[in-house]
């Protein structure tokens, strides 16, 4: 089994996004002897942004591509390799103004790649990631987003499921730690039912 991990949160040792999905890999590695584990870490080693010559090389046909091209395309291979490559994808994503990280989304615009992650057909763009592979997404947020006045501003999980599903990855389960800015008792609750789900993880 293997497993890839990608931390996205820049609170360090404070995240709970991080904490949380490291227990999580834990227990997966604990039921798994042989499980390997890649960890991203997307604050230590950022992604950069796409620039006009990146997606240039991200367009130009793959036989075709001169060796500038090839080189800028590095980061978002490596990244789609080890996603095609994993069974198990474990992501800790914490909210930043109402959807996820910078960190996260420059991920997200590396991997999902037309001609490698998904296609486009006569009936409409398809996923290209094979089926089978278990995401986890460990979500973290100061306020609470699946009940009451803001549960139209979250757009974490639901971007999150959104963006994953269209390149094939359907299988998705949302562990929320939810309301971690609300006093001390509310972060205790939302960790607690946090580990309770992990408990339940398969
Ligand atoms: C830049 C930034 C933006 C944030 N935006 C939101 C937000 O829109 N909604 C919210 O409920 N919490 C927000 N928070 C609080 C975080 O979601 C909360 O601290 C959470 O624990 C972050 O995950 P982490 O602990 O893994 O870093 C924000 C925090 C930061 C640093």
């Amino acid at each position: 089994m293997k497993i890839l991990h990608i931390d996205s949160s820049p609170t360090g040792d404070h995240s709970y996004s991080r904490r949380i999905s490291a227990k999580l890999v834990e227990k997966l590695k604990s039921e798994n002897a042989n499980a390997t584990i890649i960890h991203r870490d997307l604050v230590a080693q950022s992604l950069p942004h796409l620039d006009p010559f990146t997606i240039g090389a991200l367009y130009a046909p793959a036989e075709g591509r001169s060796d500038a091209q090839t080189a800028a395309l590095a980061n978002s291979d490596q990244a789609v390799k080890e996603l095609m490559d994993a069974d198990t994808v474990v992501i800790g994503s914490p909210m930043h103004n109402f959807g996820i990280s910078s960190q996260l989304k420059s991920w997200i615009d590396h991997i999902v790649r037309a001609g490698a992650t998904f296609h486009y057909t006569a009936e409409g763009p398809k996923g290209l990631v094979p089926p089978g592979k278990k995401v986890y997404i460990v979500a973290a947020r100061g306020g609470v987003y699946s009940e009451g006045p803001y549960k139209a501003y979250e757009h974490q999980d639901s971007y999150l499921k959104a963006v994953l599903g269209f390149i094939g990855l359907t299988d998705i389960t949302i562990i929320p730690v939810e309301g971690v800015s609300m006093g001390l008792e509310a972060a205790e609750k939302a960790v607690s039912q946090a580990e309770a789900a992990i408990a339940q993880a398969a």
